[in-house]
């Protein structure tokens, strides 16, 4: 069937937005219609709420939300919130937390909170003499022109920290950037940043054209290509570390603890090497630090292209996560490049993000960001100690057991069997299907 575009879909109401969908792509079945509305809130208010987070929404789209108790971070004991949708996730967090537990926790440090943004511009101008404009006259003036955007931020002890111009003119033509740095303190600060960015964007314009020292020729060259920050914050970065005796690792899996130890530093050292590794080794990271930035209201996009910018910055893309075994001692650290907030966005709206903050003794973005970092190392702790013991099927498949039975409509019985029948098995789907046709006399 050909499909006719749909002139103002915004505007319409959420029903006939339902209707034109259910008319023109679902053969006007209206059962579709119920799943929407079976996931629409009974509250009005907070129905209401989550449409308005976003264009267009029909219903909402739920994320299981579970709790990874016993984290010991820098001496404080934590239950963390976890938004996510992969089954072992969060039992892998929550065993990792307790294997640390009594080995004296996870320790944190902010190795620096800085954010980047940038005007992206193209001046066809001596690049000198742009350095001399840049250095007497345009500097001072952009601190000037955003001292309004700035105020509560510098109130709160942030604000901007630095503008540098970049000559970028050897990788392409006539190209140049203002580079600024800035404190957001508790906030994300995407808003505050590009509304900064906006106004160098203009005041630059402004005192090119007013500044006798270029031609005419030169000010009609100057075009403001954008303005806006950069989710790469290689100095807003975090540190979270485990450490303890070899003799102290006691593994449940069978192997010694030298060997065990060995084994996870061969594994790091291959994800430090080997990029197809570094990135399932990163993915696995980033399952325990994207799980707490969506329970916490934050940008898990944002998240997510920092930490695999940051992970390529040396040329080739390489572990987040690092180990040594030296003198007796295990030791395993990530330093997780990430940018969040805990005001602003969702943060003051969301129920649920509201919970997670509170739950976590109101953190500040600071302990924010070591709490995730912790997240990540404690996940790519539990994953490497997997694949290098059982194997990662086994944890894997016994809490995806539960989405197997139900994709096959199995009862609550049923589901008590398997959960039996599996205790000291390892799950594969094909073994289900077999436990379960026989179960039911097929
Ligand atoms: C699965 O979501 C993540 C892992 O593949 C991570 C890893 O291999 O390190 C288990």
């Amino acid at each position: 069937m050909n499909h006719q575009p749909v002139e103002g879909f915004s505007k319409l109401s959420k029903q006939r937005k339902i209707d034109w969908l259910i008319s023109e792509y679902l053969n006007n079945d209206r059962s579709y219609e119920q799943i929407l509305q079976q996931y629409w809130n009974n509250n009005a208010e907070l129905q209401k709420l989550h449409e308005e987070f976003s264009e267009n929404t029909i219903s909402n789209f739920y994320m299981p939300y579970g709790i990874a108790p016993n984290f010991l971070i820098d001496g404080k004991l934590l239950a963390l919130p976890m938004a996510v949708e992969e089954s072992s996730v969060v039992a892998a967090a929550s065993k990792a937390a307790k294997f640390w537990i009594d080995k004296g926790g996870f320790k944190t440090t902010i190795i620096n909170t800085e954010k980047l943004g940038h005007t992206h511009f193209i001046f066809n101008v001596e690049s000198h003499k742009l350095l001399h404009f840049f250095n007497f006259r345009l500097k001072k003036k952009l601190f000037e022109a955003t001292e309004d955007i700035t105020a509560n931020m510098r109130k709160r002890g942030g604000g901007i920290l630095d503008i540098k111009l970049i000559d970028k003119t050897t990788e392409m033509p006539n190209y140049y950037q203002l580079k600024a740095s800035f404190d957001t303190v508790d906030s994300m600060g995407a808003n505050f940043i590009n509304s900064c960015l906006e106004q160098f964007g203009k005041t630059l314009k402004q005192e090119v054209a007013e500044n006798e020292d270029f031609s005419e020729e030169e000010k009609n060259s100057l075009q403001i290509v954008m303005n806006i920050l950069s989710n790469f914050t290689p100095d807003c970065i975090v540190r979270a570390e485990v450490s303890c005796k070899i003799d102290d690792l006691k593994d449940d899996s069978g192997i010694s603890n030298e060997e065990f130890a060995w084994k996870f530093k061969q594994a790091v050292t291959i994800a430090e090497i080997e990029p197809f590794r570094a990135t399932t080794h990163n993915k696995g990271i980033m399952n325990g630090v994207d799980a707490v930035v969506i329970a916490t209201g934050n940008d898990f996009r944002a998240t997510e292209a920092c930490a695999h910018a940051y992970a390529a910055r040396n040329g080739r893309y390489s572990s987040l996560t690092h180990c040594t075994t030296d003198n007796g001692i295990f030791r395993f650290w990530i330093d997780l490049p990430i940018s969040v907030g805990v005001v602003g966005g969702l943060t003051n709206l969301h129920p649920l993000v509201k919970f997670s903050l509170a739950l976590l003794g109101k953190p500040s973005a600071q302990e924010l960001m070591s709490i995730m970092a912790v997240s990540g190392l404690a996940q790519n702790f539990g994953a490497l100690r997997s694949l290098i013991t059982t194997g990662i099927q086994k944890g894997h498949m016994k809490m995806h057991l539960l989405n197997i039975l139900n994709q096959m409509g199995a009862t609550e019985e049923e589901k008590q069997h398997f959960v039996t029948y599996f205790k000291d098995k390892t799950v594969s789907h094909h073994e289900v299907i077999h436990e379960f046709n026989r179960l039911r006399g097929q």
